[in-house]
């Protein structure tokens, strides 16, 4: 050892790094966004229930369906996470948005008629114990007076306890005067930007892969859950 000294500090060095980024690698809570007026399941929606088989991970196909949605495609996953940082099970992640066009499934979309026949515009899914969701969908389109974006909400033990929207990293010049994004601000601000990368799905098709976890607090109560808890 002909130098124990320098390797004595290395070690130290190492070890106070990584004992930092330890600290500094504590999730951010996802921040709680507005739900909007186009929630699938919400009172004031009177299109037909969308079938529990239209409710799963490929938004891209409708069930039975030969043709896919309209749109550049997506995968969109991550872990749902506490605030401690351990995967969440059992949490259900909901994402619904517009589809190519920028159009939602809902009535009180002035363009619902004009709406892809071929995109299922919602999709669910329950974690495992590695807390993971996965969703295949599209890029939302864009309608007016909104940056690009996607509605979230994560249920555990059949309560909400959040509801958000992703906005994507390359709008970043438009943020601040989006009337819903510009509230937010620091870290709560890059809780909820995604930066899609540009990559394949397994059969090799362009895909943009986008890759962000979703931390919660079990025991919020996001939106109409809040005035149920006292
Ligand atoms: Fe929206």
């Amino acid at each position: 050892m002909p130098h124990p000294a320098p390797l004595r500090f290395l070690r130290h060095a190492l070890f106070a790094a990584s004992a930092v980024s330890a600290l500094s690698a504590a999730p951010v809570r996802t921040a709680e966004v507005t739900e909007g007026p186009f929630y699938p399941f919400n009172s004031t929606n009177t299109l037909p229930t969308i079938p529990a088989a239209n409710r799963d991970t490929d938004l891209t196909r409708l069930a039975g369906a030969k043709e896919a949605g309209k749109g550049e495609l997506v995968l969109l996953s991550g872990v749902v996470r506490d605030v401690a940082g351990s995967p969440i099970a059992a949490a259900k992640v909901e994402i619904w948005h517009t589809d190519a066009g920028g159009v939602y499934y809902h009535s009180g979309d002035r363009n619902v008629e004009k709406r892809d026949p071929a995109f299922q515009y919602y999709g669910e899914m329950v974690t495992g114990a590695d807390g993971r969701y996965a969703f295949r969908t599209i890029k939302p389109g864009l309608y007016t007076g909104r940056i690009r974006h996607y509605h979230f909400k994560v249920k555990v033990g059949g309560a909400t306890v959040l509801t958000s929207q992703f906005t994507f990293d390359d709008e970043r010049a438009t943020f601040a005067s989006d009337g819903v994004q510009r509230s937010l601000k620091g870290d709560a601000l890059e809780s909820t930007v995604i930066a899609p990368q540009r990559g394949t799905d397994a059969s090799g098709a362009a895909a943009w892969i986008a890759v962000k976890d979703i931390v919660v607090d079990p025991a919020a109560r996001s939106g109409a859950d809040r005035a149920k808890k006292k």
